[in-house]
């Protein structure tokens, strides 16, 4: 058992994410970046900071040298540049220091009204400017409880597959976070947790075995420990907890420690 832990762990590295949403400020991406130096630097899995747009050059030029990858919270389904007040391009996170970016969030797909189909085309506009999406898929609580949590999520997944080809979305990160635990204390149970991502690799067939699928919605270092234990979550999509240095470095040791 524990060979075979290890040799997923090697295709499928541990990454825990922290989505600041709209928090920060100047100060605070200086002091809370500062405050994960160290207890991060020890540390072999993945790890990733998404703070608001207008902060990532700040975040990236404080996080060089360190193994931190830096992300974006959302992006333009446009060209690299062009007559498109207000929006930010995959290439100019690019070129700001970002790897990752954020597709399909349930805030941008609930407040903002993104569909499935926008969805889709930010995930190409991410590839094309060699950005890794990390495209999060999950279903309200109204679906889960009308037995319909395969079926939406299958769906999230197969707008994505149509437009963008199965291999890129293989090849990418999928979070899955259900809406009724976002932000609202109440957690996947990790045996709810894992039956859905387990569905999720089985909805990506053979290559699905290598992609990196984390669980997110009320993740805390309380609660870390049991959901990463389970053998289709491969780490966590964090929000509030990843406001807090202490409380981030604690989620991102039992990552580790798995
Ligand atoms: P919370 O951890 O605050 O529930 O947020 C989860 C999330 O939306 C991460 O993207």
């Amino acid at each position: 058992m524990a060979v075979i832990r290890e040799a997923v762990r090697v295709t499928r590295k541990p990454l825990v994410a922290g989505n600041w949403k709209m928090h920060g400020s100047r100060d605070f991406v200086a002091a809370h970046l500062q405050a994960l130096e160290a207890p991060l630097s020890e540390l072999a899995i993945d790890i990733a900071v998404f703070p608001p747009a207008v902060y990532l050059d700040l975040a990236a030029r404080q996080l060089a040298g360190l193994p931190v990858a830096i992300g974006a919270q959302d992006l333009s389904l446009e060209e690299d540049s062009g007559a498109f007040t207000g929006e930010v391009s995959g290439a100019m996170l690019k070129d700001v220091g970002c790897s990752l970016v954020l597709v399909g969030h349930s805030e941008r797909r609930t407040i903002y009204g993104e569909s499935n189909e926008t969805v889709a085309k930010k995930f190409v506009a991410a590839c094309s400017a060699g950005l890794t999406p990390v495209l999060c898929v999950g279903e309200t609580l109204e679906q889960r409880e009308a037995g319909e949590t395969q079926q939406v999520v299958s769906a999230q997944l197969q707008a994505v597959a149509a437009v963008a080809g199965l291999d890129r979305l293989t090849a990418s990160i999928i979070a899955y976070e259900p809406v009724w635990a976002i932000g609202t204390g109440k957690t996947a149970t990790p045996d709810q947790a894992q039956e859905v991502h387990q569905g999720i690799r089985h909805w990506l067939g053979a290559e699905g075995a290598k992609t990196r699928i984390l669980y997110g919605g009320s993740v805390k270092a309380a609660n870390a420990r049991e959901l990463f234990s389970r053998p289709d979550i491969d780490g966590g999509l964090i929000g509030g907890a990843a406001l807090v240095p202490e409380e981030f470095s604690a989620i991102c040791r039992l990552a580790d420690q798995q």
